[in-house]
């Protein structure tokens, strides 16, 4: 059985499709056999691979979209073969996909952006995973490194009790630049650092 990913935050444009693409880009280099299934209605992960594949750097993973609320007992016959699967979770308003990506996976990764303003959806995320018996892990996303905003999204999670990982997606021109291409640089970067950590956790 593929090892199973969803990297899902009740919030819009948290950073839910660059980790998912950094992340199963990460696996997908390592010499994993990579599936990334975009469980988004509009798309955004499918119209990536598309643009690169366009690009002439095609991405590694194998690119499934399949936005349905019955996912988990469809993973079997849409991820045959794949050591692991990482799923690009919904936009806030698709809840029952939101739920479906999390009880197809093993982990819930939950970008969290590094700004307490949009920190409000957190509680309802770690609900709807707790509901389903998956552990969550956040991840910051949008991060600034030594600056006051920082410091209170690090203090906010904690209210909230969340199992940060170490890993963190800076806030940078450089990941939006990454739109439609390969990963490189920091977003690379980042889902090694992601894979690693959630390797050593599945370790544990
Ligand atoms: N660390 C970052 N620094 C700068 N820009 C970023 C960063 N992370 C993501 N972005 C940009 O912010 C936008 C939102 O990111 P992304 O699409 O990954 O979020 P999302 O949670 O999947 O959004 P949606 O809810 O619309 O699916 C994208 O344009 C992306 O390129
Ligand atoms: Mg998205």
């Amino acid at each position: 059985m593929a090892y199973t990913v969803a990297v899902v935050v009740l919030k819009g444009g948290a950073g839910k499709s660059v980790t998912a693409i950094a992340l199963g880009e990460a696996a997908a280099e390592s010499g994993a056999a990579s599936t990334l299934v975009d469980a988004d209605p509009m798309g955004g992960s499918v119209r990536h691979a598309l643009l690169a594949e366009q690009a002439g750097r095609p991405l590694r993973s194998t690119v499934i979209g399949l936005p349905a609320g019955d996912l988990p007992k469809r993973m079997g016959s849409i991820t045959p073969g794949a050591d692991i699967v990482t799923i690009d979770g919904p936009p806030p308003g698709a809840l029952k996909i939101a739920r479906a990506a999390i009880e197809a996976a093993d982990v819930v990764v939950m970008p969290c952006p590094a700004r307490p303003g949009d920190l409000d959806r957190v509680p309802a995320t770690l609900e709807l995973a707790a509901d389903a018996g998956v552990p969550v892990y956040g991840v910051f996303t949008f991060y600034k490194r030594g600056t006051n905003i920082a410091d209170a999204a690090e203090t906010l999670v904690k209210q909230y009790g969340v199992n940060m990982l170490s890993s963190r997606l800076l806030d940078s021109s450089k990941v939006a630049e990454n739109y439609g291409l390969r990963p490189r640089g920091p977003l690379a970067r980042y889902g090694r650092d992601l894979l690693e950590e959630l390797t050593r956790k599945a370790a544990e």
